[in-house]
């Protein structure tokens, strides 16, 4: 599956994405800069993203812990996710984000 992301510097890169990764992972294996200091556990907030293209309303809501977890991240927007929250399967081919300053 495809996966579209901009970079901080507003740069589009086209992702390979795997069925059962998180998008952090994908975001991270791609070099796209983003930190995900807490390795995947909903508790840093350093795998912010923003979802693009319609993308933050075909996805399920997230979780109560990722709104918390986001409560306290800076820049959030209506279309903020925690990437490491998002687990890629087919239906989401295509998925477009851009990766929330640092
Ligand atoms: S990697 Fe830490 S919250 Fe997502």
């Amino acid at each position: 599956m495809k996966i579209i992301a901009k970079d901080r510097e507003g740069n589009e890169h086209e992702l390979e994405g795997r069925d059962g990764w998180t998008l952090m992972e994908i975001l991270r294996e791609g070099g796209l800069g983003v930190a995900a200091e807490c390795g995947g556990a909903c508790a840093c907030a350093t795998c912010h993203v923003y979802l693009t293209d319609g993308w933050y309303e075909k996805l399920p809501p997230p979780s109560e812990a990722e709104t918390d977890m986001l409560d306290m991240a800076l820049g959030v927007e209506p279309n903020s996710r925690l990437s490491c929250q998002i687990t890629l399967d087919e239906s989401m081919d295509g998925i477009a984000c851009t990766v929330a300053p640092e």
